[in-house]
């Protein structure tokens, strides 16, 4: 089983990347077989998207940002919320896959997170991500937010102090892994 996670910023040491590094080591521990890949934005950077820069050509990182999700078993996605909403990097590379193939999730089971460093946990961006999934073609498993991410999360132990956002994040990953199960 082959599960792609990503971190929809391009902060390379952010804490949506450090949750999705807790939550690969939470799917080693449920499911020992399983294969996880984190995949970084800044390896799919493009132009800004424009309707001109598409007509002269779709860029190569766009196909390999659809790819590398058709290749995959399952998605993990942790989103950065900028202003209530995506990150630029995420919605640039995001724009411009749909531009491939508009199903960019390719009927894909899908788990959306997000990390916040204050209490509201992405809700705004996690309301809009998840509510638009449908058509963009993925199954979508669930959700979860995780707010005051710095509070809760330990960088020594790579674990989060918070027993119930850590028993609602494995049963979401256990319901993936079932939904990857039942495919
Ligand atoms: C332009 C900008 C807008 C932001 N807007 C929000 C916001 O609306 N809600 C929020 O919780 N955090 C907001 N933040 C803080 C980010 O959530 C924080 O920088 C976080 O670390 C980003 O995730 P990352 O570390 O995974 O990149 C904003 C940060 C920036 C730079």
């Amino acid at each position: 089983m082959k599960i792609l996670t990503i971190p929809a910023t391009n902060s390379r040491d952010g804490i949506n990347r450090r949750l999705l590094e807790l939550v690969g080591r939470r799917l080693a521990a449920l499911r020992p077989t399983v294969e996880v890949e984190l995949l970084d934005l800044n390896d799919f950077e493009m132009p800004i998207y424009s309707g001109e820069r598409e007509a002269a050509g779709i860029p190569a990182e766009a196909r390999a940002f659809y790819d590398a999700i058709g290749a995959a078993d399952a998605v993990i996605i942790s989103y950065a919320e900028y202003n209530g909403s995506f990150t630029p990097a995420w919605k640039n590379t995001y724009d411009w896959a749909s531009r491939v193939d508009q199903k960019v999730f390719q009927g894909t089971p899908v788990v959306m997170l997000a990390a916040s460093p204050g209490p509201r946990a992405g809700a705004g961006v996690l309301a809009g991500a998840t509510t638009t999934a449908p058509f963009f073609g993925a199954e979508l498993v669930g959700s979860l937010g995780v707010g005051s991410f710095h509070q809760i999360h330990d960088p020594e132990t790579g674990t989060l102090g918070d027993p119930e956002i850590s028993a609602r994040l494995d049963a979401l990953l256990e319901l993936l892994i079932a939904a990857v199960d039942d495919a």
